[in-house]
């Protein structure tokens, strides 16, 4: 019996800030954003933590599959901005969201979190370890930004998805296969040293100079090994699944930079019609990304049951990997 997601939701702050908004504080543009980038406006935070816009993602994925949340067994929260370094995020998750009975953990892999933690969900139902697993992936990347850095703050956003994985005795669907992926002498072009208390930070933080607490990146870099790495996993695991773009019904690629993700589509042969990009409005929420375009395609209708999805990610490690899904979400 496959293991298929059988509910997703999504939740980004009410507040919108544009790339106007930084434009009378760093030396930046709404052009030279919108060109390099792909970004019109992203979603900070302006208070509360992680967990906070966790909450009400979950209590969605949970009503819309009709359960409720003391039917989780694992709680698995990926993201590099817990709202404290311990208890873990999925322990705080699990108190407030009410899974009584639910053990968990959290998976840092940034921007890739989501999809690890996807595998990791469906190893623990495979195992017979779990019936249901909630997999999270979300950030809040305000509160480790250095606002005084134009080369990494416009990048990215805050927001999280939460998928439930059970299994299903539908064949057709679900969870197909993956390649997960890490190196890490990447280490170097995309780091933080040092937590400290950097997720209990406001959105806002202009320090006089740059530490190490803050996301720090060498974005051309990084920029060069995602064009490569992200086309390369997903068209390697259409290639071993013996699949045609004809065959794939949507890419969800991670939403770092528009760039890497057209590079990885032409390398896929899709049309960008099939091809999910909401970088536009969220910028890179890191381990959001992914389950928050696959939240916004289901709930726009757009996702059919047994539609072939390849999901895609690139981020710090580096990390990487494709999933291939059957999409099982009636209507
Ligand atoms: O999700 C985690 C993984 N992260 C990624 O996948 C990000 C990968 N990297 C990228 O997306 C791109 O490298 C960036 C968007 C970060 C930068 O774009 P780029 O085309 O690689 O620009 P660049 O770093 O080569 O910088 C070009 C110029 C530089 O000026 P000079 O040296 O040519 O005079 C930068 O100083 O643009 C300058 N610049 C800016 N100008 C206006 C850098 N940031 C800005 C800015 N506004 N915000």
């Amino acid at each position: 019996m496959p293991v298929v997601i059988s509910s997703i939701a999504h939740f980004v702050p009410p507040d919108i800030f544009t790339n106007a908004y930084f434009e009378d504080k760093i030396d930046t543009n709404d052009e030279w954003i919108q060109t390099r980038t792909g970004i019109k406006e992203r979603r900070f935070q302006v208070s509360g933590e992680l967990s906070d816009m966790l909450l009400p993602a979950v209590e969605q994925c949970l009503n819309e599959r009709g359960i409720g949340p003391e039917e989780i067994d694992c709680v698995i929260v990926a993201t590099i901005t817990p709202d404290n370094s311990f208890p873990s995020a999925s322990a705080t998750l699990q108190h407030k969201a009410g899974m009584t009975n639910a053990w968990g953990y959290d998976l840092s892999a940034a921007c890739s979190g989501f999809l690890y933690a996807l595998m990791s969900g469906v190893g623990l139902i495979d195992s017979g370890t779990c019936k249901k697993v909630l997999v999270c992936g979300g950030d809040k990347m305000s509160s480790i930004l250095n606002f005084n850095d134009r080369t990494t703050c416009i990048l990215f956003g805050d927001g999280c998805g939460v998928a439930l994985l059970e299994k299903t005795d539908d064949a057709s669907v679900g969870i197909q296969d993956s390649i997960l992926k890490m190196d890490g002498n990447g280490g170097q072009y995309l780091y933080m040293s040092d937590h400290g208390d950097g997720a209990k930070a406001p959105f806002e933080d202009y320090p006089d100079e740059i530490k190490q607490q803050y996301v720090i990146q060498d974005g051309q870099s990084v920029f060069k090994s995602a064009v490569v790495g992200m086309a390369d996993v997903s068209a390697e695991i259409m290639e071993r699944n013996n699949l045609t773009s004809q065959d794939i019904s949507w890419l969800v690629p991670h939403q770092a930079n528009l760039r890497i993700i057209d590079a990885t589509a032409r390398r896929m042969g899709l049309d960008s019609s099939k091809v999910i990009v909401n970088i536009d409005k969220f910028g890179n929420t890191t381990a959001g990304t992914i389950p928050i375009c696959l939240s916004e395609l289901h709930h726009q209708g757009k996702l059919n049951y047994g539609d072939k999805v390849i999901l895609a990610s690139f981020g710090a490690g580096f990390t990487w990997g494709s999933i291939l899904l059957t999409w099982g979400i009636k209507k």
